[in-house]
């Protein structure tokens, strides 16, 4: 009878604590467990951290979701070791650790910290991070652990992409593989950084499209929707690189995501609607697919075939017109003293495969360079203002694609040689660049865009020889935030 009426004391108290837990709480501390049917809510009613299953699956999951699209999942705890029976229950351990429990108690998934504190508390935070921190302390920097530090698929508002280079620790998106199974996919979103930062999705160790090169303000060569209201941002400092982007206006509900076919989203919540609409999704066309036109080719979607060579290349064989190209120089690449180099402009730049660097140099002395260095393809400038800035090429040029609204006009100047110099300036439109812009044929829409494009570009361009030297570690000591 005793021991009836104590079960009975215990079990209210477990049902009123989980009511009380579902209703209001975004916290929980080591004696308290947020069961299968119960969630925390952040404290402006915004994320909801609970269990679910995805699609058609049973199987049970801990995660966050939006309170308002409760199947849009930001984050998964345990994508990889799903729950098989609604008895999971997540609470703090002994050490300290966020523990997911099974129902014979046996750890799931666990934050895995070593450092022990006194009073852990887990909190859900509006941002949509879950944190473990001590009771008494909420600044950001004191975070024992934090989702934001272990993402799912989904880029939130606040949330970072890139390294931790002195943990030699790479944060970067990984898709579903599958509506029903939210465990790691093919697919990853990451910022790679060889020289300058650029963006890319991966199916396993495959480049599969880029961005290009941030250019300072934003990541280049992608028609992204510049009325969007965030403000993407590239933090480097002396142990950190990473990209995250802000929301002009809190209330926007804004995510960025690798879905299940490989596809980066950035989704924007229509309250009318109550729905998501797509505002990007990349990659966007055929000429994004990474080295579409193989390599020394160059893509352009308002042409057909999309493929062609760059100056003073020819196609290897013949092949589809709709495939890749192999493009090879037209004649051996003899390099002399006559070797010349031929503007593209209004480009994504080649990939950074193998390049270098000086951000001291202008565009002359770039140049002089690369026609010095037998093995130097291509150049581009940095600062246009100052003249400044050398980014030279080596090999072969892959991935470019000529951009028709661009938002910062890159231009790389591709080397050409001394046999091939008279035939490039007969054919003066040949791929419809030219070595001068002043010769380009003045039709008015062409002239339009110039105009358009060059303004766009003296902003930003402005700023592009700062990103120059991020890797450099004078500039990494200071903790530069750009
Ligand atoms: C945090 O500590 C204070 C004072 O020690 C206590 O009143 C409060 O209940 C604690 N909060 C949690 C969530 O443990
Ligand atoms: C992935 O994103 C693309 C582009 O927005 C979309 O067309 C496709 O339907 C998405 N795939 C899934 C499975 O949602
Ligand atoms: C061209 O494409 C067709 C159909 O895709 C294929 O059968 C053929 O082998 C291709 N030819 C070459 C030269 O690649
Ligand atoms: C960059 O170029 C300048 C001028 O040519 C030269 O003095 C300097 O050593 C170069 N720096 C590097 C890192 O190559
Ligand atoms: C050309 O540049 C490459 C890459 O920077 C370098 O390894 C090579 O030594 C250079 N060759 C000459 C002749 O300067
Ligand atoms: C110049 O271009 C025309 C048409 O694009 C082409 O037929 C011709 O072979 C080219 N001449 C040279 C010398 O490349
Ligand atoms: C680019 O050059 C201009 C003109 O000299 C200068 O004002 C600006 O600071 C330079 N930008 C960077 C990032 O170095």
């Amino acid at each position: 009878m005793k021991s009836f009426l104590f079960f009975h004391i215990f079990s209210s108290f477990i049902v009123l604590s989980g009511i009380k837990l579902s209703l209001a709480a975004d916290t929980i501390s080591p004696a308290q467990f947020i069961h299968d049917s119960e969630k925390l809510v952040s404290s402006a009613k915004r994320f909801e951290l609970g269990f679910f299953s995805p699609g058609s699956s049973k199987n049970r999951y801990l995660g966050i979701w939006y309170r308002k699209s409760p199947e849009m999942v930001v984050w998964v705890a345990n994508r990889n070791r799903p729950i098989i029976d609604p008895h999971g229950a997540l609470t703090i351990s002994n050490n300290g650790n966020l523990v997911l429990l099974d129902q014979r108690k046996g750890i799931v998934w666990s934050s895995s910290i070593y450092r022990k504190v006194k009073n852990p508390v887990a909190e859900l935070l509006d941002s949509g991070n879950f944190i473990l921190r001590d009771n008494l302390s909420t600044s950001s920097d004191s975070y024992l652990w934090q989702s934001f530090d272990h993402p799912s698929d989904t880029l939130l508002p606040g949330m970072k992409l890139g390294w931790d280079v002195n943990a030699g620790l790479e944060l970067y998106l990984t898709s579903w593989r599958s509506g029903d199974d939210p465990s790691s996919g093919d697919f990853t979103f990451r910022l790679d950084i060889h020289v300058l930062p650029q963006m890319a999705i991966y199916r396993g160790s495959t480049k599969l499209a880029r961005t290009g090169p941030w250019n300072g303000v934003y990541f280049g060569g992608t028609s992204a929707n510049p009325n969007l209201p965030f403000v993407p941002i590239l933090v480097h400092n002396q142990d950190k690189i990473y990209y995250r982007y802000e929301c002009f206006n809190n209330p926007i509900i804004m995510l960025l995501k690798i879905n299940q076919s490989g596809m980066m989203q950035r989704l924007i919540w229509k309250e009318r609607s109550a729905g998501w609409d797509i505002v990007y999704s990349a990659p966007e066309d055929l000429c994004e697919n990474y080295g579409r036109c193989g390599a020394n080719g160059v893509c352009s979607i308002d042409k057909i075939p999309i493929c062609e060579c760059l100056k003073g290349f020819i196609p290897k064989s013949e092949q589809n017109q709709s495939s890749a190209i192999t493009c090879v120089p037209s004649s051996s690449l003899d390099c002399t003293s006559g070797d010349r180099f031929t503007k593209l402009a209004d480009i994504k730049l080649p990939d950074l495969l193998e390049v270098s660097l000086n951000e001291s140099m202008n565009l002359q002395e770039c140049e002089n360079k690369c026609l010095k260095n037998c093995s130097c393809t291509a150049y581009a400038n940095f600062n246009v203002t100052r003249g400044s800035g050398c980014l030279m090429w080596f090999g072969d040029l892959i991935d470019i694609r000529k951009l028709l609204e661009t938002k910062g006009r890159q231009d790389v100047y591709i080397r050409v040689p001394a046999s091939e110099v008279v035939l490039i300036n007969r054919n003066e439109t040949n791929n419809g660049f030219s070595t001068d812009p002043a010769q380009r044929p003045n039709k008015g829409n062409r002239k339009k865009l110039w105009i358009m494009v060059t303004i766009v570009t003296s902003l930003t361009m402005v700023t592009l020889g700062s990103i120059i030297l991020y890797a450099r570690r004078k500039l990494l000591r200071k903790g530069n935030t750009f």
